[in-house]
């Protein structure tokens, strides 16, 4: 039974092989229209969401399939007090395959254990959200044609921002990758990331407040909004969630080849008038979403097109 919890999860070769399958579907839809005829996704989703869970619905329709589950917890036997695992564990006798999304870190893997079909991570609170990062690594592909000898810069909420988090664990794979790391204080990438990521593999990085003293050099910027679910205080969001906004006029200083990355939902950190520059590809990165999900779902029920 395979399940994907962590991004880690899957070998550099599997997500060539899954961004190789998303390709094929970009190229042939109609190849793939029937390939999960019969067949269930559950959407389990504590946590609101607009890309992620439409995008895994849309994904399971367009591969033939069908789906059920909840958007919040509240229409759910959850708001009676049941358990993630009794959760997982009845929905894995209705369902192929489950999506889960949850505030809480680790709840994913929970019901991997006991769920008897396989699990997705679709983000677990501030911790981790792999099928972003597959949606991300994609999006990396068309853009930039491959993932080595990149200069990427992290900005935003690097504390709270699980895409971060799984990003930079996938990227770390590759060699002659930079990491540039753009954050107030407060909200610096946790410490285990940059010893057990960063330093473990041997990347060079630097840690920086300022995106202006840094974009120039930058062949990927992905930006982040500040995670206000995630703060204790409504004064320290309100405090630090303007940190950064990249407006056109920013962009002058930026390389004509750099890719503006950013996992959405959009606050206020980038300005509506950077949507028209050519290198904003934060719509396509929501639409490639679609089709890697698509390819995960095929992988993880063993369907060969
Ligand atoms: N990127 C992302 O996870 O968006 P949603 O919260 O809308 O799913």
């Amino acid at each position: 039974m395979k399940h994907l919890i962590d991004i880690l999860d899957l070998s550099r070769e599997e997500i060539e092989d899954l961004i190789n399958v998303s390709l094929d579907i970009i190229a042939d839809p109609a190849k793939y229209k029937d390939a999960c005829r019969g067949k269930k996704l559950a959407t389990l989703f504590y946590e609101p969401s607009t890309r992620t869970r439409l995008s895994f619905e849309a994904a399971m329709y367009e591969l033939g399939g069908n789906v059920l589950g909840f958007s919040e917890a509240t229409s759910s036997s959850v708001s009676k007090g049941e358990s993630v695992s009794d959760t997982a564990r009845i929905v894995g006798l209705y369902a192929d395959v489950i999506a889960m999304r949850h505030p809480k870190e680790g709840a994913p893997l929970i019901a991997s254990r006991v769920a008897g079909v396989p699990v997705i991570n679709a983000g677990d609170g501030g911790h981790n959200h792999p099928t972003q990062t597959l949606a991300d690594l994609l999006t990396i592909r068309r853009e930039k044609g491959g993932f080595e000898n990149l200069t990427v810069g992290f900005c935003g909420d690097l504390k709270f921002g699980r895409t971060v988090h799984s990003l930079l664990s996938a990227l770390s794979r590759y060699a002659g990758v930079r990491f540039v790391l753009i954050s107030p204080e407060e909200l610096k990438l946790p410490g285990y990331l940059i010893s057990d990521v960063i330093e473990k593999n041997g990347i060079p990085y630097t840690e920086t407040e300022h995106l202006d003293d840094v974009l120039p050099d930058l062949d990927i910027l992905y930006m982040t909004r500040v995670q206000k679910e995630r703060f204790f205080n409504e004064a320290d969001y309100l405090r630090l969630k303007d940190s950064y906004i990249l407006t056109s006029d920013k962009l002058r200083a930026a390389k004509p080849t750099l890719s503006v990355m950013h996992p959405l939902p959009r606050v206020n950190e980038i300005a509506q008038e950077v949507d028209d520059d050519p290198r904003a590809c934060y719509f396509r990165q929501a639409e490639n979403g679609k089709y890697i999900r698509e390819a995960l779902i095929l992988s993880l029920l063993e369907v060969n097109v």
